[in-house]
């Protein structure tokens, strides 16, 4: 079995006394380095967003965010979600930034649930899919040359095999549609009716979808035949072992479950996985685990579904996060990133080998959004053009040196980790317990609001601060979001009594 190789003694013990860097992470020697001096890029960033962002003018939420909330409130169901902890109506995005009704302008570290990655608005991909809105919208699943050019483009960038051997599917428009098509596919072609799924997983909200999540709070679908297996959530391990001496048994527990006549578990029609768990707290698999998991789908002869939704497209500093593996799935869901500036868009991208559909096996009307699909082609210039996940590569080292920098001075950070600009903290009462600090989080994201950042929160149990902004953020606007986010949790943490009931009063922060 491989073994992680680049992990430090130090990090996840069971007593740390220092909050945990993950080995995801950079020294902040390493991180120091990298506060280079800006470039043209660095210019180019900055003239995306709005430069005064921060910049606070009314009480948040203001006068007129109220009024929208409330009007919100009377027409929309009691499901939604993001305006009550985050609680402004906006008006207008660029960039990394967006501003409120109220002319409140905001550092976007949340970008759209990860969609953002060109930024808000960006001009290059507005301008192509205004051209094409001119032209055509709606076309089902008739060829054009549009969706054509996107197919090709992405072909080109599929990790390993997948560049000589895909075929794509686009299906529904959000990021659910691609998972349901790709667990479908699977059955198809295997004619098996299991899967393997893991705990800590989000795969989205349609029934298929929702089967394969492994949240208990969203009421799944009671008769789906899926079995959840832990993933190497090395902070928590669900094993009860050390990062250090596991010996990857998770991984083990995988394959002896698939291989064991008496696992109780029948073979699957495929195992879905994400890369790096985005809602299940930005939780990143030690090196070689999603090799293992490569190594046992193929010999099991099991499809592997990446699901790479959240980190796709730059995010994590490759185009695609298994590339930090050098791995290829057999299918690989993709949507967030993939409409560009926000057109829903979802597709899949597999194994040409699996491709069992008969004629109309999987249809939809909205299968052919002409202008996501210009706007995704658009988007994809744009990154490379830019070099967007080099970009995010080296700002996410800078991110992580700094909050491991900042957290070793407080209680409450029990892990900083992450990959390219997907980002978490770990927030716990103390590091010796490690109990969730869920309030604090909840706190966190709220006071972080007023003082103009947008965080999102996620985590098995809601206490992880994840950052996900839009990859043109420029290396100043992302230290100013940093400097609040580390101040604010100083502040929170000053106020709070810690584990020994004593009242730490701390002191700003130094930088
Ligand atoms: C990894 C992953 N898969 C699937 C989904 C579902 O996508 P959507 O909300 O567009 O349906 C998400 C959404 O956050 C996700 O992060």
């Amino acid at each position: 079995m491989t073994q992680p190789s680049d992990m430090s003694p130090a990090a996840g013990g069971a007593d740390v006394k220092e909050p945990a860097l993950s080995p995801s992470a950079p020294s902040s020697t390493a991180g120091r380095a990298l506060r280079a001096p800006s470039s043209a890029a660095e210019s180019t960033f900055e003239a995306m967003s709005f430069a005064e962002a921060p910049q606070i003018k009314s009480e948040v939420p203001g006068p007129r965010s109220r009024e929208l909330l409330e009007a919100q409130e009377a027409l929309e169901s009691n499901a939604r979600s993001y305006p009550r902890s985050v609680p402004i109506a906006i008006e207008q995005g660029r960039g990394a930034t967006m501003r409120d009704v109220d002319g409140n302008t905001f550092i976007d570290f949340f970008g759209g649930a990860g969609v953002l990655n060109v930024g808000h608005s960006n001009e290059a991909v507005l301008a192509a899919a205004e051209a094409q809105q001119r032209k055509l919208v709606h076309a089902l699943d008739f060829p054009t040359q549009t969706k054509i050019t996107l197919m090709r483009k992405l072909k080109r960038l599929l990790p390993g095999r997948l560049r000589d051997s895909a075929k794509f599917h686009f299906g529904g428009p959000t990021g659910s549609d691609a998972v349901e098509a790709a667990l479908k596919l699977a059955r198809a072609h295997t004619g098996r009716h299991t899967v393997i799924a893991f705990q800590g997983s989000y795969h989205g909200m349609t029934a298929g979808a929702l089967s394969v999540t492994s949240d208990l709070s969203f009421a799944r679908p009671v008769s789906a035949p899926v079995h959840f297996m832990p993933y190497p959530y090395c902070y928590r391990c669900p094993l009860g072992l050390e990062r250090q001496s596991c010996g990857m048994a998770c991984a083990h527990l995988l394959e002896s479950s698939l291989t064991d006549p008496h696992s109780g578990i029948p073979k699957p029609a495929a195992l879905i996985i994400e890369p790096i768990q985005g809602e299940g707290g930005t939780i990143v698999p030690p090196p070689g685990y999603l090799r293992e998991v490569r190594r046992i789908a193929t010999q099991q002869g099991v499809p592997m579904i990446l699901d790479e939704i959240q980190t796709g497209f730059g995010r994590t500093g490759a185009m695609f996060a298994c590339e930090h593996e050098g791995i290829a799935p057999d299918v690989i869901t993709m949507s967030k990133g993939l409409g560009g500036i926000g057109f829903p868009l979802s597709c899949i991208a597999f194994d040409a080998a699996l491709d069992s559909w008969e004629p109309g096996a999987h249809i939809g009307t909205f299968r052919g959004h002409q202008v996501g699909m210009a706007a995704g082609a658009a988007a994809i210039d744009f990154i490379e053009q830019h070099q967007l996940a080099e970009h995010a590569a080296r700002l996410g080292e800078l991110a992580l040196s700094m909050l491991a920098e900042a957290a070793e001075t407080m209680h409450a950070v029990g892990e900083v980790r992450g990959r390219g600009l997907m980002i978490g903290l770990e927030l716990v009462e103390d590091q010796s317990s490690r109990q969730p600090a869920r309030e604090l989080a909840a706190s966190l994201r709220r006071e972080c609001c007023q003082r103009g950042l947008i965080i999102e929160i996620g985590g098995h149990h809601r206490n992880v601060a994840r950052l996900l902004p839009p990859l043109v953020i420029s290396r100043r606007m992302l230290l100013k979001g940093i400097d609040i986010l580390i101040e604010t949790l100083r502040e929170l943490e000053a106020a709070k009594p810690d584990a020994s009931g004593a009242a730490r009063l701390r002191g700003k922060t130094g930088r």
